[in-house]
């Protein structure tokens, strides 16, 4: 299978995530932070060790303040509805995913919303959050990268207009975590939402919180944390304050595996790889008569995501026709973010996305351009259900 659907988890893992879990497992597999003998002793290094690896890649000073969630929608759900109260205003833009734009709608009785327009490549003008600013304005929430047009948003700029005016700043980085540069102190960013599975390729039910310092949210949940269990409330030391209930301590074992990768190989190493290929399949694409683009151009920064139509086909059929016929997994629909379709004009045509990994090749460029010319002439009348809307 010739695997494009990166933006959604990334797959093939390296091999020693799946090496470390199955070691953690056999050897290490108790409970972290619950007991005081050898095996959870091991298990609660892991763990930390983990924690530290994250926290150097994106210059957190402190790895107490990496909080694993079960994914980057544990991770911002937490981050939203911790951080805001009743009559606050927020402002987000018309690019977000709907891990973001959900949790705000369930909020809407109690916060009022501003959503930003961005321009219909989906890029976003800093100025424009600026204006939105009001004496109520609690929170500013942006996605780092478009998960439907690999548009990446000015997410320093935002940083400095927020510095020092008491506002918090949230970032959805699930797709630039593992790919983009990220330093939460330069960036100003107060909460960072990660995906564990997706860039920096752990296994699925993995994600972070990044809790900042200016920051103090109600936790989310509440329980057994493995210290301070005669306090009646939530400890209040990070990261137990967040972290209530057994870890998925197997799938982070994996995700450290999946982030010393990514830090052993150099993110400048495995972002240049990722958009010479999202590079190479544009440059071939716009050559195919009736392939139609959305997103940035040329010349500006991206992440390896890329979404298109074939014009007069129907872009479940498009996606389906690929999976069944030429082996190619991509996905085709809505990519859980509505907002963004409107924004690029595509809600009722959807898109067909590509979203590139380190491991993929040119020659599985190349070959997936010579199927879409092929698709283009091909009836895909038999082709049913290639669509996730
Ligand atoms: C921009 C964006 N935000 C949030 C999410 C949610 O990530 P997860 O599946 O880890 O909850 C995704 C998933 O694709 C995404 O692309």
């Amino acid at each position: 299978m010739i695997y494009f659907d990166n933006a959604a988890t990334s797959w093939p893992k390296p091999p020693e995530v799946a090496e470390t879990m199955h070691c953690f497992l056999a050897e290490k597999g108790a409970n972290p932070g619950r007991s005081g003998h050898r095996m959870s002793l091991a298990a609660g290094k892991v763990v930390d060790d983990t924690r530290a690896s994250i926290a150097h890649l994106l210059s957190i000073p402190d790895s107490d303040r990496v909080i694993f969630t079960l994914n980057a929608t544990d991770a911002l759900n937490t981050a939203i509805k911790g951080a805001l109260k009743p009559g606050d205003h927020v402002i987000t833009t018309s690019m977000e995913h709907n891990s973001v734009t959900r949790p705000l709608y369930g909020l809407r009785k109690v916060i009022s919303l501003t959503k930003v327009r961005c321009a219909p490549d989906g890029s976003l003008e800093p100025g424009e959050i600026k204006k939105a600013v009001r004496i109520n304005t609690r929170v500013i929430v942006v996605t780092h990268a478009s998960n439907v047009s690999g548009t990446v948003m000015p997410v320093r700029e935002i940083g400095e207009l927020v510095r020092g005016k008491g506002l918090v700043f949230i970032v959805d980085a699930a797709q630039s975590a593992g790919i983009l540069d990220i330093d939460v102190q330069d960036m100003n960013i107060d909460l960072l939402a990660l995906p564990g599975h997706k860039g920096l390729m752990g296994p699925p039910g993995t994600g972070v919180l990044y809790m900042g310092e200016r920051v103090n949210l109600r936790p989310f949940r509440e329980g057994g944390t493995g210290s301070h269990s005669t306090d009646p409330g939530q400890p209040e030391v990070l990261p137990e304050k967040y972290e209530s209930g057994t870890l998925n301590s197997v799938g982070i074992a994996g995700l450290g595996a999946g982030v010393d990768f990514v830090r052993r190989t150099g993110l400048n190493i495995i972002r240049e790889h990722e958009l010479e290929l999202t590079r190479r399949f544009i440059e071939g694409a716009n050559r195919i008569a009736g392939i139609r683009i959305y997103g940035p151009g040329p010349q500006t920064e991206r992440a390896p995501v890329v979404s298109f139509l074939l014009e007069g086909k129907d872009t479940g059929a498009v996606g389906g026709a690929l999976d069944k016929w030429y082996n190619i997994a991509c996905r085709a629909g809505l990519h859980c973010a509505p907002d963004a379709h409107r924004t690029l004009g595509t809600l009722e045509s959807k898109l067909v996305r590509f979203s590139f990994s380190y491991f993929n090749t040119p020659d599985e460029v190349d070959y997936s351009l010579q199927c879409l010319r092929d698709v283009r002439e091909r009836d895909l009348a038999e082709i049913t259900g290639g669509c996730n809307c």
